[in-house]
């Protein structure tokens, strides 16, 4: 994370010890003053594998943040890519695959013709299935060669753009071929290496202790980087400066002042042509697990002692240790699970889910999920927590609001005035990034009326600057080696202790229905009974 006037997250690994550092250098600490120049956080050199790289996630992701972060000069010159996966490419057919996925997604466009050919001469494609040891020596041995030739000094970070099926064999084979040791291990190259792996992480909690275990069997914890996009987001990292940079807002949050808050992750999209992964993950496993419950952490932690990693970490485990996982019987009154039939969504004929392709026709897969979580900590106890996340919804919005609550006496109210609607803190992750407080004003003139009226922070017109993406932050964090903003395998599993209860329930058909909602709608009518039997309603982002 980069500020300018909160002491920002410094490039550092947690630890003082450097046996748990696992050998990788001391840091320098970060000077507060000058962090927040993202120039103060450009990496060592170092290439960067990717496998799996002809996939989806390298062209709409990986290719437009590396270019984009190589545009903003913020990679060195010496930075390379090899992109490792089956298919027959040559080094220039993968060069203009990446090209042609940063032509349609990057957020700068159109390309600079100069940045692309410094950029284009350090990548390579490396042809060779991913279960097959041979192909690993061989990459090994390019990685040397590039070594020399590009002054990559042995730092490695490989990207696991596959399904988390592979990433057990995956990191066994960069074992055996010597790519996993790290700067001071023996073995190693004298650079540092890290792997970044990507969500799911595991479909719950046992398939995830399974793969932490398989992973940590090869790599140490420090080394692996666990990407929950949504912790790059610009407002996601705001809110920690948001309530800890600024002394106005710490003492009101808590049980004392706030009533409720909603978070709300909402999309217009459907599956997206990935029906076969979705029927066998759903909303909750999708989002709810990561971003859901990552954005409720962030929220909801107590400062923490330094802007560091390990603290960071530390406290948001604190929040998912607080949330009491629900007994079986509790899940049908606090959850809510729905699946999207036909309809509108801005202004396209959207089809039912169950007719997506590869989606079974009979499907109970959820594609909308609402909860409402308790945590049970001195700051929140008896403040609801209700979490919502759908696709094919009329607006894609991902917001947290928190409802305060009402004045002590409805002072107004007695004059015959109606109630003064709650004051609203709402925190908008994305789009138009920005916070809104919403409270009550007298109307001008002669009389007293009050009507809410908003405050409204919008990053777009108080900066003047374009916010990275989430993967620009993402992978450059992982070069320089500061793993704040990602998971930590305590908090992963944690997740799936929470949700584990409420997934066996709903399979097990005890937590109520499946509703169906049309798509373009804000989701089923029992979510809005959920709020309702607490007095409340969602708010209409
Ligand atoms: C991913 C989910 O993690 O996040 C997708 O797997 C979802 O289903 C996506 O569409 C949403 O990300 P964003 O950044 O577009 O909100």
């Amino acid at each position: 994370m980069t500020t300018q006037a909160a002491p920002a997250r410094s490039a550092t690994e947690p630890d003082a010890d450097p046996a748990a550092r696992n050998g990788e250098p001391p840091p320098a600490r970060a000077n507060p003053l000058r962090e927040g120049l993202r120039l103060e956080r450009k990496p060592e050199a170092c290439t960067m594998v990717i496998c799996g790289a002809t996939g989806d996630l390298t062209e709409r992701k990986l290719g437009p943040a590396l270019y984009n972060l190589m545009l903003g000069g913020l990679l060195p010159a010496e930075f390379s890519v090899v992109g490792f996966a089956r298919r027959d490419l040559s080094d220039d057919q993968f060069r203009d695959q990446l090209r042609k996925g940063i032509d349609k997604h990057s957020r700068n466009r159109p390309v600079k013709k100069s940045i692309w050919e410094s950029f284009s001469q350090g990548i390579e494609y490396h042809r060779g299935d991913l279960d097959d040891p041979k192909a690993y020596e061989a990459l090994a041995k390019r990685l040397v060669r590039i070594d020399r030739d590009r002054g990559t000094a042995g730092n490695r970070l490989f990207y696991l753009a596959v399904p988390p099926s592979l990433y057990p064999e995956i990191v066994e084979r960069l074992d055996h071929a010597g790519l996993a040791a790290s700067r001071g291990r023996s073995g190693a190259t004298g650079g540092w290496t890290r792997v970044i792996v990507e969500k799911p992480f595991g479909s719950d909690l046992v398939s995830a202790r399974r793969l932490n275990r398989e992973i940590g069997s090869v790599f140490e914890e420090q080394q692996v980087y666990r990407i929950d996009h949504y912790l790059g987001k610009e407002t996601v990292q705001n809110l920690a400066v948001f309530r800890f940079g600024n002394g106005l807002f710490e003492p009101i949050w808590n049980r004392r002042y706030i009533d409720s808050v909603q978070i709300t992750v909402a999309e217009t999209v459907g599956v997206e042509g990935r029906g076969e992964f979705y029927d066998d993950t759903g909303a909750l496993r999708d989002i709810v697990q990561n971003h859901g419950l990552q954005l409720m952490a962030m929220f909801a932690m107590d400062p923490p002692v330094e802007f560091r990693a390990q603290d960071l970490r530390d406290e948001k485990l604190k929040v998912l240790r607080a949330v009491k996982p629900m007994s079986p019987g509790e899940v049908a009154a606090a959850t809510v699970r729905g699946q999207y039939v036909s309809g509108w969504v801005e202004g396209e004929k959207v089809v039912s889910y169950r007719d997506e392709p590869e989606v079974a026709p009979d499907s109970q897969t959820e594609t909308y999920a609402a909860l409402k979580l308790a945590i049970d900590s001195w700051r929140w106890a008896g403040v609801p927590f209700y979490l919502r996340t759908g696709k094919a919804m009329p607006a894609r919005v991902t917001e947290i609001s928190v409802q305060f609550k009402r004045a002590p006496l409805a002072l107004f109210a007695r004059a015959g005035m109606p109630q003064i609607e709650p004051n609203i803190l709402a925190i908008r992750v994305q789009p138009d990034e920005g916070i809104l407080l919403r409270f009550g004003a007298k109307v001008p003139g002669q009389g007293l009326q009050i009507r809410s009226v908003n405050m409204d922070f919008r990053y777009g017109s108080s900066f003047a600057v374009d916010s990275p993406d989430a993967y620009e932050t993402l992978l450059l964090d992982a070069m320089v080696g500061d793993p704040s903003l990602f998971t930590r395998n305590d908090e992963v599993e944690r997740a799936w202790e929470i949700l584990d209860p409420i997934i066996g329930t709903w399979q097990a058909g005890d937590g109520g229905p499946l509703h169906f909602y049309g798509a373009g709608t804000w989701g089923p009518p029992a979510a809005d009974e959920l709020l309702e039997r607490d007095g409340r309603e969602w708010r209409r982002p």
